[in-house]
């Protein structure tokens, strides 16, 4: 195992170049070299302590005992069970370079009663690796947490949950316990299980270092709350790679909830997210930093909103990137957070009188959205993002469901939701040096009564924008692209993209045959002294440049365009429309 894990932290360092300092990278490297000799590897058969595997009897006292017995062995050694059998326990504890290994046909099952758990709600997992050292939990079987049977009627939108009734929990309302859970541990690795219907979160990662969740299932019910999928927590160097996860709250989430543990060096590689809720969540508890998080070839399909970054406490958010990621995100019911937002970058305090850090250095590159609402970007007065990136982005809006949309959410946090409001494709207020290059807006049809404007920048709190190629692209008529009204909060700078949306009726295949040269010639290199405004119009077609500070624009999209890889299919189904 170690060596599939350091191997994997080989492959995330060399993904992601910054991810990891070259001594650490060296270092790994010798452990793999190491590990590769590493003598043939000892077996504990879960049968020989007299484990049943019948579903109904607890197997909790051999299950243990095989587990500790293993953990004897100095080189540790992994823990087996029979195929196609269910083993009912109560909580089960990981010892020391102990891996547990689960057959495919083979399902281990969480115990329902309170008393399967300790004393403490903060221990309640089934399979808890704590303070273990390479230790893990592998196969291709199943972890059960049973979260069916902890739910019992409620409405189409969400069911209602037994939680049990302990002085111990810190909310009555979550008083249940979660599935995995991976605290203060090292060199811990989940690979290829099925984590299935956890009643709570189905992978607690907490104040660890060096942790792998690899090609793991995660499905949990859409209709119980708080049944979430990864939640990292406070720990460094975590590697997700090509995980599936579908669950009513967040996907994956990341957070800091004590402020002497930050997250640093988190990648996240490839997989399928699906979330009622985020489908990744950064933040929200936010009381320490958060740097250097990778996130790339990942498809978020059907969530509530795509990916958040939610600075609501002391804590700062530094280097965040989002690389070849697609996102569809749609409208469910409003007790689920989430407002059908593709992307969501908000730095607020928690609370009046609650200290706030700074979100500086998030990129979004090669990110391809379908979604109801538009992206929002916001800072706040008391926190503005500084360096924000979105680079060869399209935003296609499209209707997919009847739920009535028309308010910005700043949730989670004390702003709440700002309703009647018209979604804009992409909205921004307190930020600094934001920079829009290549971004596509296409409002699809048919419309919802909502579509406001393609961008919308609020007066006087964003500064140093450059907005090079945007290019919108009006199939749906949308009621407001032709209004000329410009509400007491929209810039008047909005006001000309209003316009041109509405002018803008020319076939997308004329837009695409603009020449470059064309549009260089007459913008050449300019660089204005003074907020200003330069809006080109050729053959119906249009290209803006938003020059605040002196920021050059540069027209070269269809270099850009053909430079482009083959498989971002978002990109090219718009090309060919
Ligand atoms: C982009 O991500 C997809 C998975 O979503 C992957 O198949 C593809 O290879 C990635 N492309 C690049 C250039 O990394
Ligand atoms: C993910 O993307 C990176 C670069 O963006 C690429 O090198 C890598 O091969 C991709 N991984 C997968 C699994 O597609
Ligand atoms: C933003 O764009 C300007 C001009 O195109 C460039 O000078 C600057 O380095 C860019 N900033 C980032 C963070 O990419």
């Amino acid at each position: 195992m170690r060596r599939i894990l350091v191997t994997m932290l080989v492959l995330m360092c060399a993904l992601a170049p910054g991810l990891c300092q070259e001594e650490e990278l060296a270092a790994l490297e010798a452990a793999a070299a190491e590990s590769s000799a590493a003598p043939v590897e000892i077996l504990c058969p879960a049968k020989e302590h007299g484990a049943v595997g019948d579903g109904e009897t607890y197997d909790t006292v051999a299950i243990q005992a095989v587990i500790d017995e293993c953990a004897l062995h100095p080189e540790g050694g992994v823990v087996t069970f029979e195929e196609d059998s269910r083993y009912l326990s109560a909580q089960i504890i990981v010892k020391n370079g102990v891996r547990l290994r689960i057959p495919k046909t083979t399902t281990l099952l969480a115990g329902l009663k309170r008393e399967d758990y300790p004393k403490n709600y903060e221990d309640w997992y089934f399979i808890v690796l704590s303070k273990c050292n390479a230790c893990g939990i592998e196969g291709e079987g199943r972890v059960d947490g049973q979260g069916s049977l902890w739910a019992s009627g409620g409405t189409a939108e969400q069911k209602i949950v037994k939680n049990w009734d302990d002085a111990s929990c810190i909310m009555q309302k979550e008083c249940r316990p979660h599935l995995i859970g991976i605290k203060e541990s090292t060199l811990a690795t989940l690979d290829g299980v099925e984590l299935y219907d956890a009643v709570h979160w189905a992978v607690h990662i907490v104040h660890s270092e060096t942790v792998a969740v690899n090609n793991c299932n995660i499905w949990g019910d859409q209709l119980i709350p708080n049944s979430g999928g990864i939640v990292i927590d406070g720990s460094r160097r975590v590697y997700l790679g090509g995980n599936i996860i579908s669950t009513a709250d967040n996907a994956i989430t990341v957070k800091t909830t004590s402020a002497s543990h930050g997250v640093e060096y988190l990648l996240v590689d490839g997989g399928i997210l699906q979330s009622r809720s985020s489908a990744i969540q950064i933040g929200h508890e936010s009381r320490a930093a958060f740097s250097s998080l990778v996130f790339q070839n990942i498809s978020i399909e059907q969530s509530h909103r795509g990916i958040a970054v939610s600075l609501r406490d002391q804590g700062s958010m530094e280097g965040l990137q989002f690389t070849n990621i697609t996102i569809e995100s749609l409208f469910y019911e409003r007790i689920w957070l989430g407002g059908a937002e593709p992307i969501h970058v908000t730095a607020m305090p928690r609370a009046v009188n609650v200290e706030i850090g700074t979100i500086t250095d998030v990129r979004f590159q090669r990110v391809t959205c379908t979604s109801e609402a538009g992206m929002v970007v916001a800072g706040s007065m008391d926190s503005t993002i500084e360096g924000l990136v979105l680079e060869d982005v399209a935003i296609e809006l499209v209707q997919q469901t009847d739920f009535a949309g028309g308010f910005l959410d700043y949730r989670p946090g004390m702003r709440g939701i700002v309703d009647d409001v018209q979604t804009s494709a992409i909205f921004i207020e307190f930020a600094n040096h934001v920079n829009l290059s290549n971004v596509e807006v296409v409002w699809g049809k048919p419309p919802r009564p909502e579509w406001g404007q393609a961008l919308e920048i609020t007066p006087r709190t964003v500064h140093a924008t450059s907005v090079t190629n945007l290019f919108v692209h009006d199939e749906s008529a949308h009621p407001h692209g032709k209004e000329d009204h410009v509400g007491s909060t929209r810039s008047s700078m909005m006001a000309w993209v209003r316009k041109i949306e509405g002018n803008l009726r020319s076939s997308h295949k004329a837009f695409l045959g603009l020449e470059a040269n064309a549009a260089a010639g007459v913008s050449g290199r300019r660089a204005a002294s003074s907020a200003s405004v330069i809006v080109i119009v050729l053959l119906g077609v249009v290209f803006m440049v938003f020059v605040v500070s002196g920021v050059v624009g540069h027209f070269d999209m269809r270099s850009k365009r053909h430079a482009r890889a083959p498989d971002e299919p978002h990109f090219d189904k718009i090309a060919q429309a």
